[in-house]
């Protein structure tokens, strides 16, 4: 007997889709599976102002492939310089759903993030009062602060600060990594969520270094102990309304990610529904995948949910690229390291 789910269409709402090349090459992968997603802003150079927004949707747009049913929800990479007008007029366009904000350093292309908190006072304001969302990539920068502890530390000195200075602002935490996330994330109110990766549900830090370095493997917030992981797989799986997927699927041409000095970075767009559906199944929560991949994210951002649907079905191993071809070279696809029985129907 064929097992099948059917969920309401899900949305992607941390995807970055880049430029060029690499962007034909990797919109078709998210269209294919995701009605909508959250298009981040870390261009070179970044995406700051309205105007770039609009241009970069008509480029994201122009690179789908002919019938594609998919809709780019577009954010703004907040400088110092970022003009509050600027911001509330691209909201008030419908353009721009949220505002990205990267701590200078902490990431790839963040060279032009923020420094000094005080600088985007004005900026976060506006948004608070317009209920823009900011998405916060949330990672210290200091040089002595532990890479495996900057998530937590952030929370106390950056994060918690902002929202009690800043009430009414709304918040997603992206891509969370740590217990201490989580459970920030859950005690937050309606005004706080986080998203939740594909691949931080899977791996820990021990598949980036055992064995040998995996750069595949790698992606910032880097993956922590398997305690934050299970703290994960149950925020995820719990069905609360504080979470819901964002891939943070960010590729990187294979001969930047095995390098010397190699990117951050998880390709997962090609194979994240069928590694969910695994995963869900594998902690018994198959009946609470929607709300993590379809009903929580557009609660959160006050969007309709979506009218069509997706069926998975259940069967023989899935077969998916190991690599897929993009820019003069070849992106690497996330390796769960597990057997994928879960196929998207077509
Ligand atoms: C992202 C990228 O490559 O743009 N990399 C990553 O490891 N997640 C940036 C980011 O989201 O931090
Ligand atoms: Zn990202």
């Amino acid at each position: 007997m064929t097992q099948s789910l059917t969920l309401r269409r899900p949305d992607d709402w941390h995807l970055h889709l880049r430029d060029g090349e690499m962007l034909r090459a990797v919109a078709p992968e998210s269209a294919r599976h995701f009605a909508r997603a959250i298009i981040m802003p870390n261009l070179v150079p970044p995406v700051v102002t309205g105007a770039q927004a609009a241009a970069y949707r008509d480029r994201i747009l122009a690179a789908l492939p002919d019938g594609a049913r998919f809709e780019p929800l577009m954010t703004l990479y907040l400088t110092e310089d970022t003009d509050p007008a600027d911001v509330a007029a691209a909201h008030a366009s419908g353009l721009v759903k949220a505002v990205k904000l990267y701590p200078a350093g902490a990431t790839t292309n963040s060279a032009s993030g923020v420094s000094n908190f005080d600088k985007v006072r004005p900026v976060l304001e506006k948004m608070a009062e317009i209920g823009l969302p900011l998405c916060m990539h949330g990672e210290v920068t200091d040089p002595e602060i532990d890479i495996f502890d900057r998530e937590a530390v952030f929370i106390d000195r950056v994060l918690d600060p902002i929202r009690r200075a800043t009430p009414g602002l709304r918040v997603v935490m992206e891509h969370i990594t740590t217990a201490q996330g989580a459970q920030y994330a859950r005690d937050g109110g309606e005004d706080l969520a986080a998203t939740i990766t594909t691949h931080h549900l899977v791996i820990n830090r021990n598949h980036i270094l055992v064995g040998g370095i995996k750069p595949h493997y790698y992606c910032l917030p880097v993956a922590k102990r398997e305690e934050h992981r299970l703290a994960l797989r149950a925020a995820a799986t719990s069905g609360d309304p504080s979470y819901f997927l964002g891939t943070d699927s960010a590729p990187h041409v294979d001969a930047l990610k095995e390098h010397a000095c190699g990117c951050a970075g998880c390709f997962t767009a090609t194979n994240t529904l069928s590694i969910l559906a695994e995963v869900f199944e594998q902690d018994a929560a198959l009946d609470r995948l929607e709300a993590f991949t379809s009903l929580n994210g557009p609660a959160f951002y006050r969007l309709p949910v979506n009218d069509t649907t997706l069926t998975l079905t259940k069967g023989a191993p899935v077969v998916y690229p190991e690599k897929i071809d993009a820019a003069g070279d070849t992106v690497t696809v996330f390796d769960p390291g597990f057997p994928l029985h879960w196929t998207v129907a077509t």
